[in-house]
């Protein structure tokens, strides 16, 4: 039974910020003007769609895929509230612990903070046996993984029972919050519990790993940078990390940048993660599902850790 959560939606305040950060023009990057389901700050009478719980194995697309709502507390399947449910007044958004680097300066206030502040281990205490994505868009990871050669040691961030590598890597890290989850990980050679909240230094050498994933949640870190900063010096030269996502996520964890961001800003907010964290090469930011693509959209954002100056490119 998942846990029900309740707080402020606050989406209007950061509406116009998010355009500050909008970002993934190119090719592949989606059309301007489409409002995410995740989206309250561009389309304020909706609600994000949000993930619910299921048991094992199934993916949790009974959420309305038309943004909707998400399911109270009193849905005997376990969902959660979402925005809607707000109980908190607005003007009083709750302070996560966070950003005090002076990279963050780039950034609106409150673009980090999260309707609930709480410790992430009591919210990602019960086990989801759920997958966050629908086949194709899992697929689609997969086959992105396989473009950027994530072979040898790879580490997961944000993980659980499944990484979507079709092939996977010889030895993969997988990190999240949930023992249950990450134990049934069957692609990983080794998990531990991390909480990049509350301490976005990783327990890994330098140059350790061949490359870095984090699927479908990189929404709901608050200290990005640091975390960036961290994943880039714990890869090789050249090794890639990997940031996929969606247009769904838990609302309440989710910081409110993301949550007043369109597919097109949450493209442009991971490219200035990278930009504003150390060690990286070129940004790449596409949509990796086609145009009018039926299913869940997927998108990515990826960069390789920069090769020492003067080497051969
Ligand atoms: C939407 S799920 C995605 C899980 C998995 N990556 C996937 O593709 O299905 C979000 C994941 O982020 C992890 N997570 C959330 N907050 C975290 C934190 N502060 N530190 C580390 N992992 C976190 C949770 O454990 C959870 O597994």
């Amino acid at each position: 039974m998942a846990t029900s959560l309740d707080g402020p939606l606050v989406g209007t305040e950061l509406a116009d910020h998010s355009s500050m950060l909008t970002g993934g023009d190119g090719p592949g990057s989606p059309p301007r003007g489409r409002a995410a389901a995740c989206s309250p700050g561009r389309s304020l009478g909706r609600q994000p769609r949000c993930w619910a719980s299921q048991p094992a194995g199934p993916r949790d697309d009974d959420v309305p895929a038309n943004g909707a709502g998400c399911r109270g507390p009193s849905d005997p399947r376990g969902g959660w509230s979402g925005p809607s449910a707000a109980t908190s007044p607005r003007g009083s958004p709750v302070r996560d612990h966070g950003p005090v680097d002076e990279r963050y300066r780039g950034f609106p206030d409150g673009f980090f903070a999260r309707d609930d502040a709480s410790p992430d281990e009591r919210f990602y205490a019960p086990t989801r046996l759920v997958t966050h994505l629908d086949q194709a868009a899992i697929e689609a990871v997969g086959v992105l993984y396989a473009e950027l050669g994530l072979t040898g040691a790879v580490l997961d961030l944000c993980s659980s029972w499944v990484s979507h590598f079709r092939v996977p890597p010889a030895r993969l890290v997988a990190l999240g919050m949930n023992a249950a989850e990450l134990e049934r990980n069957a692609q990983a050679a080794s998990w531990l519990i991390h909480d990049l909240n509350a301490e976005p230094q990783l327990p890994f050498a330098t140059g350790s790993f061949d490359g870095a994933t984090c699927c479908v949640s990189v929404d709901y870190l608050v200290r990005p940078v640091e975390v960036f900063d961290e994943i880039a010096r714990v890869l090789r030269p050249g090794a890639a990390f990997v940031c996929t996502f969606s247009n769904r996520c838990f609302p309440t964890k989710a910081i409110h940048g993301w949550l007043a961001a369109d597919d097109d800003g949450h493209l442009g907010v991971v490219r200035e993660y990278f930009h504003h964290s150390e060690g990286w090469g070129t940004v790449v930011a596409e949509r990796r599902t086609p145009p009018g693509h039926p299913g869940d959209p997927l998108y990515a954002v990826w960069a390789r850790r920069e090769l020492p100056t003067g080497s051969p490119t």
